[in-house]
């Protein structure tokens, strides 16, 4: 698999995701700005891939600024991450490796600044390198819940190039095939930005495992003829009552699983979970602009001036989940009990 993002010398690379699968092109990051304007204009999506663009972002800025002395460092690398935070507001990973970062530096007093530097650096690969582990154990952890022979429905992307690789939804997927279950997987393709279509079908194929794309509005009709065993997907955030914000169309996809007797799991790392929001209500859902909705491409689809609502994510509510899959391990109702005692634990 192509990787999502990578250092390459002193500039940060990562596969231009509105280009996939037709073209593999690389989009460049030489300062921060560039990684915060990637993060808006989708060339980077998915909450873990969010996280750890964030984390190599703030360690370029951290290369930008000039000053020497430490007080003043800390003070403009605080800027830079305030400015970093309203790149994309629903996935919480985003603020989680803009802290870790910042947490870094108040834990380096009296460092020198380039030091502090190549530590921020490092810390952005570590960050990179432990979202791939923690996929892997989730995927360890959820593969159990897969049935031999089933067939799988997901939404949106959640793969290798929604997260640093492997994927958490699209992991627990990849741990199942690995073990040998002969497993196939119905992918929604995802209005208006088609991750499912582009991202979620090409990294499948390319493992080899079955796929089948559908239109988003053919899952109900799927799910009753019981041609879908179970739903897997990821989260962008998930509050502490166990509510889940992802990509538009999820709830909808929870309902009708619930109706129709099957599972909906919801694979998300732990910095997926964000303890500060009580339910999915308080939970900051990202607007998009209408022209993602009435072109395609830039091939204008409907009446002139006609208005369009882009809501990027919904809220589907504890009760349509079935379990939650993390790297610590699989958590069932009741949430708010379950999700606060894995995070103490951990
Ligand atoms: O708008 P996107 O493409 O960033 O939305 C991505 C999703 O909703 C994913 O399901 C979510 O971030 C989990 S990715 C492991």
């Amino acid at each position: 698999m192509i990787p999502t993002i990578e250092w390459d010398g002193d500039q940060v690379r990562m596969v231009d995701q509105r280009k996939l699968p037709s073209e593999i092109e690389w989009y460049i990051c030489r300062g921060y700005r560039d990684v915060i304007k990637a993060i808006e204009k989708m060339v980077i999506r998915g909450a873990p891939a969010i996280g750890v663009a964030a984390a190599m972002g703030l360690a370029l800025g951290a290369r930008s600024i000039r000053t020497k002395k430490t007080a003043a460092f800390k003070v403009r690398f605080k800027e830079i991450g305030e400015e970093m935070l309203h790149a994309r507001p629903t996935a919480v990973n985003l603020r989680w490796a803009v802290e870790r970062m910042i947490g870094l530096v108040e834990e380096m007093p009296g460092h020198p600044a380039d030091e502090i530097k190549t530590s921020l650096r490092q810390e952005s690969e570590k960050i990179l390198a432990e979202d791939i582990e923690i996929n892997r154990k989730m995927g360890m952890n959820g593969q159990g819940l897969i049935p031999e022979g089933a067939t799988i429905l997901t939404h949106c992307n959640a793969g290798s190039l929604a997260t640093g690789g492997y994927g958490t939804a699209l992991g627990v997927i990849r741990a199942a095939h690995e073990r040998g279950k002969k497993i196939q997987v119905i992918a929604d393709e995802t209005r208006p930005w088609l991750q499912g279509l582009r991202l979620t079908a090409f990294e499948l194929m390319e493992d080899g495992i079955p796929v089948s794309v559908i239109a988003d509005n053919a899952a109900g009709s799927l799910m009753r003829q019981k041609r879908i065993d179970l739903v897997i997907t990821g989260a962008d955030r998930i509050a502490a009552n166990g509510d889940v914000a992802n990509k538009i169309g999820t709830y909808q996809v929870a309902v009708l699983a619930k109706t129709n007797k099957i599972p909906f799991y919801v694979a998300a790392p732990l910095s997926t979970i964000d303890p500060t929001i009580k339910t999915g209500e308080m939970i900051p859902v990202e607007q998009r602009g209408p022209e993602e909705i009435s072109r395609f491409g830039k091939l204008e689809l409907g009446p002139p001036g006609v208005q369009a609502l882009n809501p990027a994510f919904d809220i589907t509510p504890a009760k349509y989940v079935s379990a939650i899959i993390t790297e610590k391990g699989v958590i069932k109702s009741p949430f708010r009990t379950g999700i606060r005692d894995l995070l103490r634990s951990s």
